[in-house]
């Protein structure tokens, strides 16, 4: 006898129903802070979880369905076996190794490429219609190995790159003009890491370019305040590792944002890790980076041809070697 007694006859939800699902490889500090930030903003019908680790991620499971009386009805899953990720629209990976306090993200290159050689295949076998996020670092790096891995066009592989430090950014200018972040108009470009290029000439703040805002404000400023605040964000990540080992909830929110925009073909223009070959005077090297880009149901709708100074175009172009030269080793 049902709970309900139905007052009509009701067929169940057709094969084509939209529902959304998203997959998330890496169920520790930053795969699980994705994982609640997803669930808490109402995102996907079904989150699968992947992990090398059967109890831990067994015990993610569990804890997040015990919070199901106070999240919207998702079905959540998880596995060690990739086919609970079948037929995703998005598949976000945060395994791998993290960075050490003082230890560069290039410097986890060879860990993780090890890792996605056994993480990206399977993945791609089982939602090969799916736009793949990646998170781990060397993020830039390891979104090129994951394009390479899967053979999906580079429309469906972004990483999530500088949108993390674009906020750190963005919480930082507003912190300093006294403004809500977001309405702070600001991009973080290039590397996900220490070569990242602050793009100052195209900031605003409600619609006025910041430059001369801080000049119609009387706030004074010389370039080495500007540096000084693009130091913190590229600083941020190395002080918040010293203090409390990762980071976890900025990059939680961040990647959120982004899977938001692409399961909700919402087509916002967020600084990810795209293949920037022919952009910005990098040549034809097959290379990942930042650059605002417009996202939306199918991954990458467009790269937005956002003003550069000759000054910051070279800038990026240094932080596209940085990337080369690390990249260039891997042999793939
Ligand atoms: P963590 O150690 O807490 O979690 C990593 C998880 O990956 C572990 O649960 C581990 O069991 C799992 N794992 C390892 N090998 C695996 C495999 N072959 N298959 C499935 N799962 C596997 O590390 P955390 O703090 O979550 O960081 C993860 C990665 O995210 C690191 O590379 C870190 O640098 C990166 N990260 C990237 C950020 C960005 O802005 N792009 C920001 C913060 C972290
Ligand atoms: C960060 C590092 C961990 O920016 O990539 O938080």
């Amino acid at each position: 006898q049902a709970f309900f007694k139905p007052i009509q006859s009701v067929a169940p939800p057709s094969a084509t129903s939209r529902r959304t699902k998203v997959s998330i490889v890496g169920a520790g500090n930053v795969g699980m802070a994705i994982a609640q930030t997803i669930l808490t903003q109402d995102l996907v019908d079904e989150l699968a979880l992947v992990d090398a680790k059967p109890d831990m991620l067994r015990g993610e499971m569990l804890d997040l369905q015990h919070a199901a009386a106070f999240l919207p009805r998702t079905r959540i899953l998880a596995s060690t076996d990739y086919s609970v990720t079948e037929c995703s629209d998005l598949c976000i990976v945060t395994a791998g190794a993290r960075q050490m306090p003082g230890e560069s993200r290039l410097g986890l290159v060879q860990r993780n490429v090890a890792l996605f050689r056994s993480i990206i295949p399977p993945l791609a076998k089982f939602s090969p219609d799916s736009v793949i996020l990646i998170v781990s670092n060397p993020v830039d790096v390891l979104t090129y190995v994951a394009w390479k891995l899967s053979g999906f066009p580079p429309n469906r592989v972004i990483g999530s790159g500088t949108n993390l430090d674009t906020s750190r950014f963005q919480f930082l200018l507003a912190d300093h003009l006294d403004v809500n972040a977001q309405d702070v108009q600001a991009y973080i470009v290039g590397e996900h890491g220490d070569s990242s290029v602050a793009l100052w000439s195209s900031i605003s703040v409600g619609g006025v370019p910041i430059l001369s805002f801080l000049d119609k404000h009387q706030i004074p400023y010389e370039k080495q305040m500007l540096e000084g605040i693009h130091e913190k964000v590229v600083g941020g990540a190395y002080e918040v590792i010293n203090l409390k080992g990762y980071t976890s909830w900025a990059i939680g929110y961040s990647v959120a944002s982004l899977a938001r925009c692409i399961t909700r073909d919402q087509r916002r223009i967020h600084p990810v890790s795209v293949l920037a070959r022919g952009f910005y005077g990098i040549k034809d090297e097959d290379i990942f980076l930042s650059l605002p880009v417009q996202l939306g149901r199918s991954g990458v709708v467009g790269v937005a041809n956002v003003c550069m100074t000759d000054e910051e175009a070279g800038r990026l172009r240094a932080s596209a070697e940085a990337i080369l030269e690390v990249q260039s080793q891997l042999g793939i």
